[in-house]
């Protein structure tokens, strides 16, 4: 049986980290309401000269350094992302001129946080229908960008960074991408939006002034469907793997809240140390912060092979989705 296997990780995020205590001199915040409430403390913020393609290029490279492949041998790049560096072209085309991976196709996937998940899975899938394919999937964001630096009830949530896969067939039944599973909810569309700069209102003077270009989110009720959806997701998940709770090594699901993490730990009955977390560091970075939680957990050798890991992500549009892989 044909599957697709993770031959090395990658992650990127700018230089410049904004505070909690540097956000207090900025908004009516506090480091203790954001600490407590979210879990956390820094976040990584892109420089005007620094796209969302330069931080997935970045990424990507490491990802193929660790797989002892070069950017000439990769298939396609499908890049996971709702900040792109602009409307046309896709960033996934950027990224490709930009490492020099002139055979590979290029898309990218808008699914909000959930895209490196839905990336993943399109890969996957590629693979298994065409087996000599190589892949770089990444997740990257440059979601400041997009922030509303006077909405204390978002700005104090999101950060910008990049992380890569590479994937590629491996024969070995036992280990690779073992499922994915994607899911959506448009009717709930409006809770989690950034509703300007596309087709659906004119790019305006008065878009600007209302702040359409920024995300708005109904945090309360995202909340809500979030931990819904993921433990929904997560279940069935096990399920298609004939796996329990006491199978999976590492929990590695979107970094949106460490209450909703905890949430998640509890219904699976897992310990503290099988779910990695470092929202600490990075804050809410969408589609990059699997991958970049990925990233982390195998260079400091937390994940090992045969661990089973569970990815589980929620996000705008509402979209959610699975991941289990076998390492
Ligand atoms: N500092 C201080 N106080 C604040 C802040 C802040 N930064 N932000 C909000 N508050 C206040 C509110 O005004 C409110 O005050 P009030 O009670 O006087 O009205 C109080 O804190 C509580 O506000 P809530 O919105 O109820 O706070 P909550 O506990 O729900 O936390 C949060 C907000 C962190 C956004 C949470 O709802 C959350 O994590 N939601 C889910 C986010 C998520 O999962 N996103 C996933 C997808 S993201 C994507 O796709 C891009």
């Amino acid at each position: 049986m044909i599957r697709s296997r993770i031959l090395g990780t990658g992650s990127y995020a700018p230089r410049k980290v904004l505070s909690n205590k540097e956000l207090e001199s900025m908004i009516d915040t506090t480091d203790e309401w954001i600490t407590t409430r979210t879990g956390i403390r820094q976040r990584h913020i892109a420089s005007d000269d620094e796209p969302n393609s330069l931080l997935a290029a970045k990424a990507g490279r490491n990802a193929l350094e660790m797989a002892g492949l070069s950017a000439e041998d990769m298939d396609l790049i499908i890049v996971g992302t709702f900040t792109p560096d602009m409307p046309m072209p896709s960033t996934a085309c950027l990224v490709q001129a930009e490492l020099g991976a002139k055979r590979a196709g290029a898309f990218d996937v808008v699914a909000a946080c959930s895209g490196f998940l839905h990336a993943l899975a399109i890969a996957d899938k590629f693979i298994k229908a065409e087996p000599t394919q190589k892949i770089l999937v990444i997740g990257s964001e440059v979601l400041s960008r997009r922030t509303n630096w006077s909405d204390r009830s978002t700005c104090v949530l999101f950060g910008d960074g990049a992380g890569a896969v590479v994937l590629a067939a491996s024969e070995e039944a036992d280990s690779g991408v073992m499922s994915t599973h994607l899911h959506a909810d448009g009717r709930l569309w409006e809770l989690l939006t950034v509703r300007g700069l596309g087709t659906s209102c004119m790019v305006d003077e008065d878009m600007l002034k209302q702040g359409l270009h920024y995300i708005e989110m109904n945090g309360r009720e995202v909340f809500k469907h979030a931990v819904r959806a993921l433990e929904s997701a997560a279940m069935e998940a096990l399920e298609a793997n004939g796996w329990s709770g006491e199978d999976i090594d590492l929990l590695v699901a979107h970094q949106a809240n460490i209450r909703i993490l905890e949430f998640l730990r509890e219904r699976l009955g897992l310990p503290r140390e099988k779910v990695f977390i470092n929202i600490d560091k990075y804050g809410n970075t969408s589609a990059a912060s699997i991958p970049i939680a990925l990233d982390e957990a195998n260079r400091s050798g937390v994940l090992k092979p045969g661990h089973k890991v569970l990815m589980v992500s929620f996000g705008g549009g509402f979209t959610w989705a699975s991941a289990a892989v076998t390492w």
